[in-house]
């Protein structure tokens, strides 16, 4: 069960797994995924939606069934609604084994951006400023409210392993922040911190501020 993201930071490991499965290494037959996020009000075939995203960049590259491919339903009206019916599917699917995180400039995971609590299920947020101007597909006139459903962190620390990418200068300090500053206790983006199986794998750009 795997629980994946979306972004530029992901695209590469997707294009090696897929490599691996053209080469006859690696078989997702088996495999089920949950993706991390969604932008709302976006129909799910449209080019900006994470589902296409993730058609593009990795499910039509391998052997998965898409029936065992998920992704929150950012076309839902309702998006209460699609966030209950998403935390259910990914609880019955017992939450991911090795969850795949990006993390966004300002520190975000998913679209949890910088707050004072933490977030437990899947929910529906507004995005920042900052969040808006990291995706190309907010610019579009289809988005009229620039919002995103997405995993809590309670859903996101239910997962066995987490997998953290980052490349690049501009998530030198919040990669350092998400590794090092001890804000946990009150600011909930740190909360990786307190896993007991997290990886951070990252250019040297991204780790320049850590030591
Ligand atoms: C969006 C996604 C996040 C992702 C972030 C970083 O905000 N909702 O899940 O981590 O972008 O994207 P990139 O990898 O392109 O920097």
């Amino acid at each position: 069960v795997l629980g994946l993201a979306t972004g530029s930071t992901p695209i590469g490991a997707y294009k090696q797994l897929a490599a691996w499965y053209e080469k006859g290494d690696v078989d997702f037959a088996e495999v089920s995924t949950y993706n991390l996020d969604e932008i709302a009000v976006f129909r799910t075939t449209i080019p900006q939606s994470y589902h296409y995203f993730m058609r593009e960049n990795f499910f039509d590259h391998i052997n998965i069934d898409l029936n065992n491919t998920h992704v929150p339903d950012g076309s839902n009206p309702d998006a209460a609604a699609a966030c209950s019916e998403y935390d259910k599917i990914v609880a019955a699917a017992g939450y991911p084994d090795l969850q795949l995180l990006g993390i966004g400039n300002n520190g975000h995971i998913g679209f949890n951006e910088p707050d004072d609590h933490f977030s437990k299920g899947t929910h529906c947020v507004d995005l920042t400023e900052s969040t808006i101007s990291q995706q190309p597909a907010c610019s579009t006139a289809s988005m009229i409210a620039p919002s995103g459903l997405h995993h809590g962190h309670q859903t996101i620390m239910y997962a066995r392993m987490i997998l953290v990418v980052a490349n690049g200068e501009a998530k030198a300090q919040a990669v350092h922040d998400m590794c090092y500053w001890p804000g946990y206790a009150r600011v909930p983006r740190f909360v990786l911190q307190l896993h007991t199986n997290c990886v951070v794998v990252a250019d040297e750009a991204a780790l320049s501020l850590c030591e």
